[in-house]
């Protein structure tokens, strides 16, 4: 809140002498004598806005009382924030503010953490001098697929308004009608939804508005809470998970985490949780005879997997085993699995599973806070939106607040701050503002050539800071412990290996006798499908560790389950190089190991003797110390061919795009968030919509090379080049990689509206 950090005020409150930066709020000023002021409508991250008048505090000289969260400190102010005056002003504001306000605090969520609760027991009066029966409101409103609004309880304080405005940048939620009849409710009428929604129930300070997931679920009192990281991105947003029982019941921002989340959680982050108790849960090793899978027991499955490796190793050399090893693991787990395999003399090692190119942005990398000081950003590729979604908030912050210019060459990206959005990056270069001293260029999903095309494009003294929102949470920290074909730990060099790509074509060639997956679904994330199909077809020993019988797990020989991130203890690597804690909350269930836990029982069974515990805790942390042997340069991490750019004469040509709720295990087995599970979409351009006869609505199926994909439901959108094709990537009910990369797909029928089947 400072205006001038050097600059410092001389004040007192409540007696207490302190210097502050001018500009200081008075609010914020009493935090430093660890004196809290009552507020509604004041939020450190949305500032003041002079609503609801309970944080009413007596500055000497003034003679009324006066607003704190508003007021500015000057030099000598006297302030007092407790005292008889005080007390009654407050007083009668909360008398106000209960006035139409339901005695339902037994029956309401906030329950144990409600403000209005807090403040009424230590500020009002214990009696009403109201006759008038209160006024009934609404209760139970279904705001969307997220949110449950209770406008009885509603103190007015629109911090869930101007949520939507100052921090999302989509003002969903608006104030309707005014005095008694006021109600939170959407402007359009529509569900209230955005990537976000979630946090409006933690701003929230009164039990108005509440998360379906957790309504009539515990009192705050009830819940264990632990402090973790969020592993669905690559953020790695802290978290509180508050588990009941064995079950985990929510999860909370946590508000101080101003280097990482800023204070805030997606919706998937907050609301992916209830896979973890989903009866799918695999827990067992399976052994799979014949076209059926049979339960077996841990030491046969450590048996029969070091047996398979050995086997390959003797008969056809280390080259015959592969590892994948996605960003699921922690990064002790990612170190131990290649010291495992390279102690074996496997060097086929890669975290990679789906588009990514590479993890680590090498010497330019900034990180969060850079970003939302940056005067330009440059977004390539991927929406951030849904790649990286509390990241995506970093730029709209500095585009809302700070008037960066926002150049997009993303056609899909979902951020909804005005941008400037062009075709290449050449005109990405030329758009961004001569003036720009400081420019941050976040991509992914692109060749990593066009990011360095860009990059040469930039004047010299213009400082450029690169991210890079991996598709999986420990991206970068799989790729900087050395689960990689090239580097070991650290990003040393190592002997070469084969990369995932080359992993899968020589397994499709009959040339690998063994590969182990973890943490990665290639069936369904790789962009070509049908090859990995064959590659897992072709190799007679493919051993998957996963929480679910994924599309990968389905085509293994042997499949251990595994522990999820609530289930274990480790660290990992974000998006922008912060070590991250992952703490253990919930017990796993019985019979479930971590990933680490299985390559002890591997190793054991090779007699490979991997480094204690301290040790790898050691090697880690001087791993993440190194700094990358590479910039976005290295062509090497090219995983996938540029597509033509060509309108193909006879077709369509397939393109993907992440959505945030698409995905496979976590997502696809949580009843939670299954109304938040995009579409089965295909994305069209105008043009090509005209030429197919089709309309948003229609459904359409499609076919190339035999494979076909059925009642795709048509979003014709502006910003989709003539020719292509849009497909959610990570989709289990229509996987985008049913198609080989760039292929040409036949539009075969179209369902119009009224359900009449035509030959297209
Ligand atoms: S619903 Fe909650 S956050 Fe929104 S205005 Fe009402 S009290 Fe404030
Ligand atoms: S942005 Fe990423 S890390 Fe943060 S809550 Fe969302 S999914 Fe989790
Ligand atoms: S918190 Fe100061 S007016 Fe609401």
């Amino acid at each position: 809140m400072a205006d001038n950090a050097a600059e410092l005020v001389s004040l007192t409150i409540d007696g207490v002498p302190l210097k502050v930066p001018k500009g200081t709020l008075l609010v914020e000023a009493a935090k430093q004598i660890k004196q809290e002021i009552p507020v509604y409508c004041y939020h450190t991250k949305l500032g003041p806005a002079g609503l609801c008048r309970v944080c009413l505090v007596e500055i000497e000289g003034t003679p009324k009382l006066q607003i704190a969260c508003n007021t500015p400190v000057a030099d000598g102010m006297v302030v007092r924030t407790q005292n008889a005056k005080v007390d009654a002003g407050r007083a009668m504001i909360l008398e106000l503010l209960l006035v139409n306000h339901p005695l339902d605090c037994p029956v309401c969520d906030k329950g144990g953490e409600c403000d209005l609760q807090d403040y009424a027991m230590a500020y009002a009066r214990g009696t009403s001098d109201l006759a008038d029966p209160k006024t009934s409101k609404p209760k139970g409103v279904d705001l969307g697929p997220t949110i449950v609004l209770d406008e009885e309880r509603c103190v007015v304080c629109q911090r869930c308004v101007r949520f939507d405005d100052i921090i999302v940048g989509d003002p969903q939620l608006v104030l309707k009608d005014r005095g008694v009849r006021d109600m939170i409710a959407t402007a359009s009428g529509d569900p209230y939804r955005h990537n976000f929604t979630g946090n409006v129930t933690e701003l929230c300070p009164v039990g108005a508005l509440t998360s379906k997931t957790y309504r009539f679920k515990s009192r705050p009192w009830d819940l264990d809470r632990t402090q973790t990281t969020c592993t669905q991105c690559s953020v790695g947003c802290q978290m509180f998970s508050d588990v009941r029982f064995g079950v985990p019941l929510r999860t909370m921002s946590v508000e101080h985490d101003d280097a990482i989340s800023d204070g805030w959680l997606c919706d998937r982050g907050r609301y992916n949780i209830g896979f973890y108790d989903a009866k799918e849960r695999i827990t067992q090793p399976l052994y799979k005879r014949g076209d059926t899978f049979m339960q077996i027991s841990w030491d046969d499955a450590f048996a029969l997997w070091a047996r398979a490796i050995t086997d390959a190793i003797h008969l056809s050399g280390p080259q015959s085993v592969g590892t994948i090893g996605g960003g699921r693991l922690t990064n002790e787990e990612a170190y131990v699995a290649q010291y495992l395999f390279r102690a074996l003399g496997v060097n086929n090692l890669d975290w990679r599973a789906g588009r990514q190119r590479q993890a680590t942005p090498g010497s330019r990398g900034g990180t969060l806070a850079d970003l939302e000081r940056a005067n330009a950003i440059v977004v390539l590729g991927d929406s951030p939106a849904d790649r990286a979604p509390v990241l995506d908030l970093r730029i709209r912050k500095a585009v809302k607040r700070a008037n960066a210019t926002l150049v997009r060459v993303a056609p899909l990206d979902v951020s909804p701050v005005p941008s400037i959005d062009v075709v290449d990056v050449a005109q990405a270069a030329a758009a961004l503002p001569a003036t720009a001293s400081s420019i941050a260029v976040v991509w992914d999903g692109i060749d990593a050539a066009a990011v360095e095309r860009l990059l040469d494009a930039l004047p010299e003294n213009v400082t450029v800071r690169t991210y890079i929102t991996s598709e999986q949470g420990n991206a970068r920290g799989a790729e900087t412990m050395g689960m990689h074909p090239r580097f070991a730990p650290g990003f040393a060099a190592a002997e070469n290996g084969l990369d995932t790509e080359a992993m899968l074509a020589a397994a499709s060639d009959g040339a690998l006798a063994v590969l182990s997956i973890f943490g990665a679904n290639p069936a369904l994330r790789h962009p070509n499908g049908p090859l990995v199909r064959a590659a897992l077809a072709k190799t007679p020993f493919v051993v998957v560790s996963e929480l679910f019988m994924t599309e990968s797990a389905k085509l293994a020989t042997l499949v251990l389950p595994a522990k999820g991130a609530f289930e274990k203890n480790g660290t990992t690597l974000n998006a922008t190089g912060d070590a991250l804690p992952v703490n253990a909350s919930l017990q796993a269930p019985e019979g479930v190991l971590s990933d680490l836990e299985m390559l002890v029982g591997l190793a054991e069974q090779l007699g490979v003797n991997l480094p204690a515990q301290e040790a790898v805790h050691a090697a880690v942390i001087e791993a993440i110390a190194q700094a990358p042997a590479f910039d976005l340069g290295d062509h090497a991490f090219r995983t996938r061919a540029a597509q033509a750019a060509t309108i193909p004469a006879d077709g369509l040509r397939v393109a993907v795009h992440s959505n945030v709720f698409a995905g496979d295990g976590t997502s696809a087995h949580d009843e939670r968030i299954v109304a938040l599970r995009p579409l089965a979409e295909a994305l069209l351009s105008t043009d090509d919509a005209k030429v197919y006869g089709v309309s948003s609505g229609d459904r359409i199926d499609l076919e190339a090379g035999g494979l076909t994909l059925h009642n795709l439901s048509v979003a014709v959108r502006a910003g989709i080049a003539r020719g292509t094709l849009v497909l959610v990537d990570g989709l289990a009910t229509a996987p985008a990689n049913s198609f080989a990369p760039g292929a040409v797909v036949r539009v075969v029928h179209v369902r119009k509206g009224d359900s009449t089947l035509v030959e297209a």
